[in-house]
C-alpha cells in the first residue's frame, strides 16, 4: 500500500496526538497542554491589532532591517532566535536579556556567546523614529525571532503583541538556564516552570539545526565526560574526531546540527538518532524515554517539527508577560531602562 503525502501527516500527526495524550496521563508532566492546539493559543492580553494604528508599518521596518543584517552575516538569524529564547527564560519575555549594566543577565555565563543585540539596537532606532515610544524591546525580540527563523526556511507563524519592557535583569536569575550538559528531568523542569510542556521542549530544542556553539560548551563531552578523562562515549567516532579537530580553542565554533548546519530542517532529530548531536542535552532527549519517542517522531517528519515549532515558539513567547497598565514600560533604548 502506497500513502500519500498528505496521509503521513495525518497519521503522524496522529501518532503526536497520542504520545501527548499518553504523557499527560501520567504524573510526570501535569501541565501538558493539547499539542491539537495548532490555532495557536496566545495569552489574551496580546493582540495582532496591536501596533496597526499606533505603528502601521512596525512588521515591514523589522523584515527589512533582518534581511538587510542577514544579508551581511548569515550567522546572526540563529543568533537572533537564541536571543529571544534567554529573554524569555528569564523573567519572562520581558526584554530583561537586553538591559546593559555589570550585573545584568548578558553577563552570565549562561549567556555566553550571546549575539545580535545590535541588530536589536538598529531596529529600536528606527521605530523610535518612526513611532516614538510605541513598540516595546520585548516584542521587537519576538518578531525578530520570528523573521530570523522565516529567513533560515523555518516557519512562519502570525504574532501577536502587547508585551511591555520590565525593570529588573539580574546576572545570578540566569544560573537556572541550562547551558548544555543538564539531565532531561532538568530540562523538563525547567520548561514547566516557565509553562512549557515536554513537546516544547523538544521542539524547540530543534533550534539547534541551525546556529553553533563555542567549543567551551562542548569541551567536557569531548574530552572529559563525567570527569573520565575520554570523551562521551555515545558520540559517534568519526564526528568525535571532527570535533576535537575542530575545537582547539575553547572559544572555536562548531555548528550544532553538522550535517545541513544553514538550514531549517529536521536534521538535528536524524543527527541526535545517528550520535552526531553536539551538545549532551541534545543527546539525552534521545536516551529518556520521555522524550525519545518526540524524538523520532519529529526525525520522521519536517512537515510535523516546522508545524509544531510554530506552535510552541507562540507558546513560548507567551512566557510570563508583563501586559497590565501597572506592569512594565517601553523602554525608548533597549539597553536601560527609561530615566
Ligand atoms: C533545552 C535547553 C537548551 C539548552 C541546554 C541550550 C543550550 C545551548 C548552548 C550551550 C548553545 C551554544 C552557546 C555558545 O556556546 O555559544 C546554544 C545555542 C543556540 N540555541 Fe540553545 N539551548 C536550549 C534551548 C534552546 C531554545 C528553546 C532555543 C530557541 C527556541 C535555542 C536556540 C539556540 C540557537 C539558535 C543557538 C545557536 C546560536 C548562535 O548560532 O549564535 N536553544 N544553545
Amino acid at each position: 500500500m502506497v500513502l500519500s503525502s498528505s496521509s503521513v501527516h495525518l497519521l503522524l500527526s496522529l501518532l503526536l496526538h497520542l504520545i501527548v495524550i499518553a504523557v499527560k496521563s501520567s504524573d510526570v508532566v501535569p501541565q501538558m497542554s493539547d499539542i491539537s492546539d495548532y490555532v495557536p493559543s496566545v495569552g489574551e492580553e496580546l493582540w495582532e491589532e496591536h501596533y496597526v494604528t499606533s505603528c502601521p508599518n512596525m512588521q515591514t521596518i523589522i523584515q527589512s532591517k533582518i534581511d538587510e543584517w542577514t544579508a551581511k552575516d548569515p550567522t546572526l538569524a540563529p543568533s537572533l532566535i537564541r536571543l529571544h529564547y534567554m529573554d524569555c527564560a528569564v523573567r519572562g519575555c520581558d526584554g530583561s536579556i537586553l538591559l546593559d549594566n555589570p550585573s545584568s543577565e548578558r553577563t552570565a555565563p549562561q549567556a555566553r556567546g550571546l549575539r545580535g543585540f545590535q541588530v536589536i539596537d538598529d531596529i529600536k532606532n528606527e521605530l523610535e523614529r518612526q513611532c516614538p515610544e510605541t513598540v516595546s524591546c520585548a516584542d521587537i525580540l519576538s518578531t525578530v525571532a520570528r523573521d530570523a527563523t522565516v529567513k533560515v526556511g523555518g516557519p512562519f507563524w502570525s504574532m501577536s503583541y502587547g508585551r511591555k519592557d520590565g525593570f529588573i535583569s539580574k546576572a545570578e536569575e540566569m544560573s537556572l538556564v541550562p547551558m548544555g550538559y543538564e539531565n532531561v528531568t532538568y530540562l523538563i523542569e525547567f520548561f514547566q516552570s516557565k509553562g512549557l510542556n515536554m513537546v516544547d521542549l523538544v521542539v524547540l530544542s530543534g533550534a539547534h539545526t541551525i546556529g553553533r556553539a563555542t567549543c567551551d560548551a562542548i569541551q567536557d563531552r569531548i574530552f572529559n565526560f563525567k570527569a573520565t578523562g575520554k570523551a562521551d562515549p555515545s558520540i559517534k567516532p568519526q564526528y568525535l574526531d571532527f570535533l576535537k579537530r575542530k575545537c582547539r580553542w575553547g572559544s572555536d565554533y562548531v555548528h550544532l546540527d553538522p550535517t545541513t548546519p544553514n538550514t531549517f530542517d529536521n536534521k538535528y532529530y536524524k543527527n541526535i538518532q545517528a550520535g552526531m548531536s553536539t551538545l549532551a542535552t541534545d543527546h539525552s532527549l534521545k536516551i529518556d524515554s520521555r522524550t525519545s519517542p518526540l524524538i523520532n517522531v519529529f526525525a520522521e517528519s519536517d512537515w510535523l517539527f516546522h508545524q509544531q515549532f510554530a506552535v510552541s515558539m507562540i507558546n513560548l513567547g507567551d512566557t510570563d508577560i508583563l501586559t497590565g497598565d501597572d506592569e512594565g514600560e517601553i523602554r525608548v533604548n533597549c539597553n536601560y531602562v527609561n530615566q
